[in-house]
């Protein structure tokens, strides 16, 4: 994904001379990490482009959570070499979760590569391109001790929108026997409340309607903490702020989502009757091989409270295919699993092995065309749970939160309370508030309406 340059930026510091583009692969951590780097650089003067061949550095901010998004990466970092200019010294950095886990080598393999910086080292980077600017290569990807990490969550700045992700939590300790995050992310962090607090505020001063609290496993904020709120009392707190009109959080991990968590959603009108709540498989066993720490029937008791708490919700989730040691059987549990909850959407994956995960160790039976099979027919019975489960919504009216215009022309784009994109026809002028749509058209990714 691109961050687009931004139409309503606007220049918090100095007037920019220099151009950045940058480049984000991966999940909404790092969609808010690069967000927050474009206000660091803006510091010195690098305003956003959405044409690498313009820019004056070039940076990407990577994922490496499955083999396919890493090789991705060193695609696109092979390709940067023609914008490596003669005469005109481009900067060229990587950032994110490939830049944690290689370090230095990347510097090694790319010689035209002039900034590695690591999950924890964003902080750094304003010094790293002071340095590149004079010609200097750096590799920064140090953990940082979690007492001097609350202090670095560098402000977002200058980027006035109607949604906006505020980070919560960092890093993960779960270590789920698949999964790299706690390798490339660290340990587990709760930010202040305070700071949470202060941070909605100032975007609720500066126009913000909706806040999307982020972090790896937000359901978990706070509990190794003594003097911070749970996640429950947080939602409760971010609710108490004026301006803010909607909320939502992402992601949860099950085995976390407690009954005070669960209430919210029946009580707290600005939270959005929208959940994620990744599964990943429907098999006890496979649950237990990938240390997940919850069963197939808690995971649905879960699920079955958090609908009597919010009728309508709308939940999503994630699963791997192809798992090792999946056997037929346990991939009907898993689709039989899709049957029981109907998840609106589903993000579906066949699995890859991470270097230095437990299940890195593990035998792999399947073979590549197997493990496609299982996705598709996962994903076409989730075609088919999302087209009823949108066909439902037909005549219903939707509120909506009007955030741009829409693809076709006088038209405008939205999302409706359970997150779904809505496109109706109307005016621009209409952003940024919130209408009452009626759906006339279910589509699998969105909705069509039109204004009452
Ligand atoms: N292989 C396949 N999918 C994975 N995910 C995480 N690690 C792997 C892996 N090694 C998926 C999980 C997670 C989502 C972000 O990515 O479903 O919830
Ligand atoms: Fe990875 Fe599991 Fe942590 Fe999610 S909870 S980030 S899947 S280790």
């Amino acid at each position: 994904m691109t961050l687009k340059p931004l139409v309503a930026y606007k220049v918090p510091f100095a007037m920019p001379d220099k151009l950045l583009y940058i480049e984000t692969f991966g999940c909404q951590m790092n969609v808010n990490d690069s967000e927050r780097i474009v206000t660091m650089l803006a510091d010195l003067g690098y305003a956003p482009t959405g044409d690498p061949a313009f820019a004056d550095m070039i940076l990407l901010n990577t994922c490496s959570v499955r083999g396919g998004a890493e090789e991705k990466v060193y695609k696109r970092l092979a390709n940067l070499r023609i914008y490596k200019r003669d005469g005109k010294s481009q900067i060229i950095g990587v950032g994110g979760c490939v830049a944690q886990q290689e370090g230095e080598e990347l510097l090694k393999k790319f010689p035209y590569l002039d900034l590695v910086f690591g999950t924890h080292n964003l902080h750094l980077l304003p010094d790293m391109v002071r340095g590149a600017e004079r010609g200097e290569r750096r590799s920064e990807t140090s953990f940082i001790d979690n007492d001097q990490r609350l202090d670095l969550f560098p402000s977002i700045k200058g980027q006035t929108r109607l949604s906006r992700f505020v980070t919560v939590m960092q890093g993960c300790d779960n270590y789920c026997s698949y999964c790299i995050v706690p390798f490339v992310r660290g340990r587990e962090i709760s930010r202040r409340s305070a700071d949470i607090l202060d941070e909605v505020r100032q975007l609720a001063d500066e126009g913000v309607r909706e806040v999307v609290l982020l972090g790896q496993n937000v359901n978990s904020y706070g509990l190794k903490s003594d003097n911070e709120p749970t996640f429950a009392e947080l939602l409760r707190m971010v609710a108490e702020i004026s301006g803010i009109e909607r909320i939502r959080f992402t992601t949860s991990h099950p085995r976390d989502m407690s009954d005070e968590l669960i209430a919210c959603f029946s009580d707290i009108p600005k939270l959005c009757g929208q959940i994620h709540l990744p599964a990943q498989s429907g098999s006890d066993d496979v649950l237990k091989l990938m240390k997940r720490g919850y069963s197939r029937s808690s995971y649905l008791e879960r699920v079955q409270k958090l609908k009597e708490s919010r009728r309508d919700i709308a939940i999503t989730g994630d699963i791997i295919v192809g798992f090792p040691g999946e056997s037929d059987d346990d991939f009907e549990q898993t689709l039989s699993l899709l049957e029981e909850v109907r998840y609106i959407d589903l993000f579906s994956f066949i699995y890859s092995s991470r270097p230095g995960t437990k299940a890195a160790e593990f035998h792999e039976e399947l073979t590549r065309a197997q493990k496609i099979t299982r996705l598709d027919r996962l994903m076409e019975l989730q075609k088919r749970i999302t087209r009823e489960i949108c066909q439902t919504y037909l005549g219903s009216i939707q509120k909506v939160m009007v955030e741009g215009v829409g693809k076709r022309p006088a038209q405008v784009s939205g999302k409706a309370d359970n997150g779904r994109i809505v496109n109706f026809s109307g005016d621009s002028g209409l952003i940024g508030s919130f209408v009452d749509v009626r759906i006339t058209q279910a589509y699998q990714n969105s909705f069509l309406g039109e204004q009452i």
